[in-house]
């Protein structure tokens, strides 16, 4: 079976705007690699089912306010409670398909102004993924998608400052997928470069930090 030879998973990120597709997709590439397969997960951040997920979930529905920088802190540590269960996964040969990452902490929280560098510091160290998914698509696109729902952050002038930081954030490793095509055409292009990566990190490639 995979996995037992003591090969890994691989750490996939797909990161984008909200409504930009990646939790369908994320859900679909669940499908596909346990259909060959590969044992694999799928998580997101912010995990909402911690305690300090639930006080992150308050702040987004608007039920608490918290000031830009304590809410960042809060989305990090979001991050680093579950790192540890997240290596023991990945070196159990689990791959680990993670809607969000340490990518949307910097670029949602520089975009209301906080600085890019001390958006990234609290990141430092924790484990960076193997693969960058990035699904391109306009502010005004993903608007015309059935909407923004009611959440804090889901309004046109914030989303544009957004894919602002993330196209500053952007290294040359990230993948960007065009996310106006069809779901079917996305799907079959994450297909591609996501089985390449796990069969990568079967065969060893090592895991590293951020950033
Ligand atoms: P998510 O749960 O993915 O959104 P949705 O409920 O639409 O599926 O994320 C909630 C919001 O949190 C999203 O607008 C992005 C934002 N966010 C941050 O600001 N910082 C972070 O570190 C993360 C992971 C998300």
């Amino acid at each position: 079976k995979v996995g037992d030879d003591g090969s890994r998973g691989a750490f996939i990120v797909l990161e984008g705007l909200d409504r930009s597709g990646k939790t369908s997709q994320c859900s679909k590439l669940l499908s596909y690699l346990e259909g060959l397969g590969h044992p694999t997960e799928l998580w997101r951040f912010p995990d909402r089912s911690t305690s300090i997920g639930q006080m992150i979930s308050a702040y987004l529905s608007n039920q608490s306010q918290l000031d830009d920088h304590t809410i960042h802190l809060l989305y990090s540590a979001n991050r680093w409670e579950k790192s540890s269960l997240m290596e023991t996964k990945l070196k159990s040969g689990t791959t680990l398909i993670v809607d969000r990452y340490s990518y949307s902490g910097v670029a949602f929280s520089s975009a209301k102004g906080l600085d890019f560098e001390w958006c990234k510091a609290p990141e430092i160290g924790l484990l960076a993924p193997d693969l960058v998914l990035y699904l391109d698509i306009t502010p005004e696109k993903a608007a015309e998608r059935g909407g923004y729902g009611g959440e804090r952050y889901e309004k046109l002038e914030f989303q544009k400052k957004v894919a602002e930081s993330y196209q500053a954030l952007r290294d040359p490793s990230w993948k960007i997928i065009d996310g106006c095509q069809s779901m079917e055409e996305v799907q079959k292009l994450l297909q591609e470069i996501v089985l390449d990566h796990v069969i990568a990190c079967k065969k060893g490639r090592a895991l590293s930090h951020l950033w």
